[in-house]
């Protein structure tokens, strides 16, 4: 049997899938399934810095209204004692998902400032998290705001972070920056010990009926994984954190060709809510499969044995392979 152990954010994990973060660890059946299935690790759904910011204004709104009598005000708020703040659902799930998994939980926490907020990050380790995965979801539509800002943003978010927690950080990141090796190696100065590649920016649709601009939610496809793929290859070897690789992982083929361009790990969210928690121990299977007819020994042999690390010029490779890949499309006659 290959060994399709990996090391990531300094954990031992089993193999080398991992559930991203997704309402499926809102339940513990799920979450259990999951770990059942062969999951080697689990990523929580997140707490938004949104949700901790509106709980503290509602517990501060009832402080101030019951120092100062405003009984019809206080009647539309709950009393303290029946009202749960989110951060304290998300505490009491998180201490509730440890003690029902044998696995790693990586608590997650989505937020946009280096507010506050951050402090709860300290709870979320006293609670028993693993480790930490921050995304920030930040899309810059502001046009007059630089690049530079933007990547402050992240930095001062996870020196934030790790002025709080002793436990690994690892960041989720969007692809949408002009140099996306040099922001991580910043980020990577700055105390990350790994990061995820890559967030999936959600589009939204517009109706034509009523022009209405409508939110809409597609799951990925697997070949939504060549984005993190091609970044994957480029970083490893250039880089000393943890790669995961998120975004159209779906069956083993996909995971095969991630760890092959040098991810530590992929995690796996669509395909789940397609298939169900099961599907992880196809992809398991198959992985395994794949590795022992090929003559690997390990997931660490395999590991970036097709990433760039080896090409001279990467960014002349891309060029090139750009200019083939338009001069092979033969027009219909
Ligand atoms: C329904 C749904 C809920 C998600 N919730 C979160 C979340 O709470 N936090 C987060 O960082 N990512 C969240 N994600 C993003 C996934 O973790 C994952 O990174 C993304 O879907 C790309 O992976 P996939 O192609 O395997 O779906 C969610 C995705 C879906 C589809």
């Amino acid at each position: 049997m290959s060994d399709l152990s990996t090391r990531y954010l300094g954990l031992e994990l089993k193999n080398p899938l991992v559930p991203s973060a997704s309402p499926l660890s809102r339940s513990l059946d799920m979450a259990k399934r999951l770990e059942d299935a062969g999951a080697a690790a689990i990523v929580m759904y997140s707490l938004f810095e949104e949700e901790i910011s509106a709980d503290e204004e509602a517990m501060d709104q009832l402080l101030h209204h019951q120092d100062i009598g405003h009984a019809e005000a206080v009647s539309y708020l709950p009393a303290h004692e029946v009202y749960k703040t989110h951060l304290e659902n998300y505490l009491e799930h998180l201490s509730a998902l440890k003690k029902a998994l044998d696995i790693p939980v990586i608590a997650s926490l989505n937020g946009t400032t280096a507010g506050g907020w951050i402090e709860h990050s300290k709870q979320l380790q006293e609670a028993g998290a693993d480790a930490l995965e921050i995304n920030v979801y930040y899309l810059a539509a502001d046009v007059g705001q630089s690049g530079e800002a933007v990547e402050s943003r992240y930095v001062e978010i996870l020196t934030g972070l790790k002025g709080h927690v002793s436990i690994p950080v690892t960041m989720k990141l969007s692809p949408q920056f002009s140099s996306v090796g040099h922001f991580i190696h910043r980020l990577e100065a700055a105390g990350a010990d790994g990061v995820s590649l890559f967030n999936r920016f959600y589009l939204p649709d517009i109706n034509l009926e009523n022009l209405d601009v409508m939110p809409s939610l597609n799951l990925s496809t697997s070949a939504e994984s060549r984005l993190a793929m091609r970044w994957i290859a480029i970083l490893h070897g250039h880089v000393n954190l943890s790669l995961a690789a998120t975004g159209g992982i779906h069956v083993a083929e996909d995971v095969i060709k991630l760890l092959l361009a040098g991810a530590d790990i992929t995690h796996v969210c669509s395909a789940l809510l397609k298939h169900g928690p099961e599907h992880l121990t196809v992809m398991l299977e198959e992985t395994q499969r794949w590795l022992e007819e090929n003559e690997y020994e390990s997931v660490q042999q395999l590991k970036g044995s097709v990433s760039l690390i080896h090409a001279e010029d990467p960014t002349a490779f891309e060029r090139t392979n750009y200019m083939d890949v338009l001069n092979s499309w033969v027009p219909r006659s």
